[in-house]
């Protein structure tokens, strides 16, 4: 499961010189093509429908890869449903976090996910999915 936070809906439009100009429905179809990997998909911009989200998929699915945006440098609530469920989770950044402005440099959630995949570009979501391929 994929879940996008707030603004990463943006995505190929939003500030292009950090975050690319490919849109994230046009990058999944490329991660679907994967053989043997069935992938989900769920972007909001509501702290509660994310957290909702995971509660539903936390307890079954095989790992859950999550940006959670801006919520990642403020969300004690999302730090709590990851802590919550049972199921990994990845957190991903498209940019490199800690090469950006001082408040990025923290994550609520890291301590709370298995590991942090951050600056490759879309290619973050590609190198989380190949963690939990391989681990299946
Ligand atoms: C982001 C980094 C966050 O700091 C920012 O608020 C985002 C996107 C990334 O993918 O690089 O919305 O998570």
């Amino acid at each position: 499961m994929i879940i996008n936070g707030p603004n990463l809906n943006l995505l190929g439009k939003r500030e292009p010189g950090i975050y690319g100009d490919v849109s994230f429905e046009t990058y999944l179809e490329s991660l679907k093509k994967r053989d043997g990997v069935e992938v989900d998909y769920f972007q909001s911009n509501v702290e509660g429908e994310i957290i909702n989200k995971l509660h539903e998929v936390g307890f079954s699915f095989d790992g859950i890869i999550l940006n959670a945006g801006g919520y990642t440098h403020t969300s004690v609530s999302i730090s709590d449903a990851i802590a919550a469920i049972s199921v990994p989770v990845i957190e991903v950044h498209l940019s490199n976090v800690y090469a950006r402005e001082e408040y990025r440099h923290h994550s609520l959630l890291a301590k709370n996910c298995k590991g942090v995949i951050s600056g490759f570009g879309l290619e973050s979501y590609s190198l989380a999915l190949d963690y939990f391929v391989r681990i299946k």
